[in-house]
């Protein structure tokens, strides 16, 4: 039997991209580990996430995992590289969707709300400098929000102060589109749509990521195609309470481990 597909990020945002990728594979069982003991990671080194990417992933491979999705910008852009050469799984990553906002934006300004450590990472600015010729990238640091979503917050007045404050410069430089660099961030939609003007759209890769998974399932032979129910298992080493939450506990086993 293959095993489950492993998912890892700083703490609950990957939540988002677990959900686009059993949208798109339904008979996949799937591990995923919530680091919420060591969020945020958007401040910390590169040395320290890639410590810390590589601690989950071997935790993954150890529970037997075909492949990992690194369901983190954070870690995709600081480790990626990294991981792909140390260890033969395929790994899936994810970093701000630079591209598809290069290529539909007519005020050629695009906002990123990403975390210092995307926005400061040589993946981000190699994908910029290639993908944005020509488009003028307004960044911002999404200082403090990741914390408050590991709380369970997605709707209070500090966060909604928060993104006003991160988000009007951008709506001054006349951005028509908002990339959402970091996994937590989808969690926001609801309240950013509040704030944002009807025309500018928001931008986030968890359906490409769950795209690009089935790809390289199928590319390397890894599909399950058993028909029974998935199995669903959440590790988390903080509070759940958040974690099941967002992912409900009637499709999936979430439980607290010291990882
Ligand atoms: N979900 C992580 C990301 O996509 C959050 C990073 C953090 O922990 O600061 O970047």
């Amino acid at each position: 039997m293959l095993g489950p597909i492993g998912i890892f990020d700083s703490g609950v945002g990957g939540t988002s991209i677990w959900k686009e990728i059993i949208r798109k594979l339904p008979l996949e069982d799937t591990l995923y580990l919530a680091d919420s003991a060591n969020a945020p990671y958007g401040n910390k080194t590169k040395h320290q996430i890639l410590a810390l990417s590589i601690k989950n992933t071997e935790f993954l491979l150890n529970s037997g995992c075909k492949i990992i999705v690194v369901a983190c910008n954070t870690a995709t852009t600081n480790a990626i590289d990294h991981l792909r050469t140390h260890y033969k799984v395929p790994f899936i990553g994810i970093e701000p969707a630079i591209k598809p906002a290069a290529l539909q934006t007519k005020t050629k300004r695009v906002g990123v709300l990403a975390t210092k450590g995307t926005l400061s990472s040589s993946l981000f600015h190699n994908t910029s400098k290639l993908f944005a010729q020509g488009i003028t990238i307004i960044e911002r640091e999404g200082t403090g929000l990741v914390e408050l979503i590991e709380t369970g917050q997605t709707d209070s007045n500090q966060l909604r102060e928060l993104l006003m404050e991160y988000i009007h410069p951008m709506l001054k430089e006349n951005i028509d589109s908002l990339v959402l660099g970091c996994t937590h961030y989808p969690y926001l939609i609801p309240i950013l749509r509040q704030i944002l003007p009807d025309n500018i759209k928001i931008i986030d890769s968890g359906e490409a990521v769950a795209r690009q998974t089935h790809a390289i399932l199928e590319k390397e032979g890894l599909l399950c195609h058993e028909n029974r129910a998935p199995r669903h298992v959440f590790y988390s080493n903080s509070d759940i309470t958040t974690l099941q939450k967002l992912v409900g506990t009637d499709k999936a086993d979430v439980s607290y481990l010291d990882f």
